[in-house]
């Protein structure tokens, strides 16, 4: 057990490092499919990769699609789809979204179309997002002991487009509202659950919807806002019905009309894009961690719903948030995580600062992790440390990168950017993941010089944000890698003035 112990914490597996425990942390690490490299334009997948999607694609399809999309896959026609289209020329449509529950998204070069609304959230995303919503509310309960009474929820239009609505489908989960179809199955209204049925209390959400999101489901807007009036003004106990206890609260603290208080869904102002918080991240434009949580707050303070077109509340939004017990958004691919884009920390991490912010404690973080057949909900750490191990760290990852040369380093560069994010506004990013950057990119000269060589300004970002992670708190490298951090940094500058 001893040794166990030794070799979890070398291996920066925590000191918890019990047999099975471990053994299931390697094997999720071990079987996570990550992406290796980019895609290049009119490059088919190397074969390899192919394989990994089929084996993720044999989980959800019968074997006669399988053979087509082996087909499909190994072949790329974008290069002359592009010149048909600069010709004028007719392109075939092709629904889009993610591969593996929709193989009919390739041929890819095809002229991409996103959705029908009228079918979203669909039955399988439906019993998807009532799972998704089922092991949020069981794990937020066994660690805070009670149900949160409101989860703040993000909502992406990409999200939805690649799984049918499913974190719409969450929403109506979380507060027991279920969609009524007419006879031709088409969406076009909501209902409550009884409570008996859902066996729960209805929890609260709040909605912070990207842009995107409001300008491609305004239909949903609807939708929504439509079940939070009806489970705000149903005829149920408060105590099994938090959204109507929150809604009668905050009427009578803020002295607004029932119907005002019922609202829940924000978002930009009509026309804008963004929390603009990973500008501020990336630029190191901050002084204070408030900053952050203000920065998402105005831009997210207009409000959508009945009568209401994206006006301006941010005493309603504040108010909201203060109630907010959990933050929770979906990732829904293997190639666009927590990591990989700063979008997930605009967003997830911008909501929960902001709600530390109003509530002077940082509420629970969670991802919906459901791309492998394993998935399941984690917490923002858990799912930092895991794409830590299988990406960053990873040199099946990062070789795959360095071989697009200077645009391989600026991914590496901003990952350990997106990783810090996490830092910022959640202080979701435990000392070992620095030191273990340091040990791979740092103290492995012949990498660093590597990353230098290819791409100077990035290799000298890399090292800045360590830097930053330290000057910031988040991280406490021992004085000699601080030291070596340091000189390691200067040497780049230098070379950079010199070129
Ligand atoms: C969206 O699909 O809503 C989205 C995508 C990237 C960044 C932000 C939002
Ligand atoms: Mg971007």
């Amino acid at each position: 057990m001893i040794e166990t112990h030794d070799f979890a914490q070398d291996a920066y597996l925590g000191d918890d490092g019990y047999v099975l425990g471990l053994l299931e942390g390697l094997r999720e690490i071990e079987l996570r499919l990550i992406p290796t490299g980019l895609h290049v334009l009119d490059q088919p997948l190397p074969s390899s990769s192919v394989e990994d999607v089929l084996a993720l694609a044999a989980e959800h399809q019968p074997p006669p699609v399988l053979a087509r999309l082996r087909q499909e896959l190994a072949s790329c026609d974008e290069g002359e789809a592009i010149l048909r289209a600069l010709d004028g020329r007719y392109l075939p449509p092709s629904s889009g979204g993610d591969v593996i529950r929709n193989p009919a998204a390739v041929p890819t070069g095809r002229n991409l179309h996103g959705l029908n609304p009228a079918l979203i959230p669909t039955a399988y995303a439906l019993r998807a997002a009532v799972r998704a919503a089922d092991q949020l509310l069981e794990r937020a309960q066994a660690e805070q002991g009670a149900y949160p009474r409101s989860v703040g929820l993000v909502l992406w239009g990409t999200d939805n487009l690649k799984t049918d609505g499913e974190a719409i489908g969450q929403a109506l989960a979380l507060i027991g509202v279920e969609p009524q179809l007419d006879d031709l199955g088409r969406v076009h209204d909501v209902r409550l659950v009884p409570l008996d049925r859902l066996g729960r209390p209805r929890v609260d959400v709040v909605i912070t919807a990207s842009g995107i999101f409001r300008d491609l489901f305004a239909h949903h807007l609807d939708l929504l806002d439509r079940a939070f009036r009806l489970a705000a003004l149903a005829d149920e106990p408060p105590e099994r019905n938090f959204v109507r206890a929150n809604t009668l609260a905050i009427a009578a603290e803020l002295e607004v009309p029932l119907e005002e208080a019922a609202l829940r869904i924000f978002s930009n102002a009509p026309g804008t894009y963004g929390t603009n918080v990973n500008f501020a991240v990336e630029s190191s434009a901050w002084s204070a961690e408030e900053e952050l949580a203000r920065i998402f707050l105005s831009r997210k303070s207009f409000v959508y719903g009945r009568g209401v077109e994206g006006a301006q509340n941010g005493q309603l939004l504040e108010r909201m948030l203060a109630g907010v017990d959990a933050t929770f958004q979906n990732v829904d691919s293997l190639e666009f995580g927590l990591t990989d884009i700063d979008h997930y920390n605009e967003y997830l991490g911008g909501l929960t600062r902001a709600v530390e912010q109003i509530r002077g404690r940082r509420p629970a973080a969670y991802v919906g992790d459901f791309v492998m057949p394993q998935g399941k909900v984690r917490s923002v750490e858990e799912m930092v440390a895991l794409e830590t191990r299988t990406k960053t760290l990873n040199p099946r990852w990062y070789e795959g990168m360095l071989a697009h040369g200077y645009e391989g380093v600026r991914e590496i560069e901003s990952h350990v950017t997106n990783t810090f994010g996490w830092s910022a506004t959640c202080r979701a990013v435990p000392g070992w993941v620095y030191d273990a950057i340091v040990r791979t990119y740092v103290d492995d000269e012949a990498l660093l010089n590597r990353l230098r060589e290819l791409n100077p300004h990035a290799a000298r970002g890399l090292l800045a944000r360590l830097l930053e992670a330290s000057t910031r708190g988040y991280w406490q490298p021992s004085p000699e890698t601080l030291a070596e951090l340091r000189r390691r940094y200067l040497d780049l500058e230098d070379g950079l003035e010199r070129l």
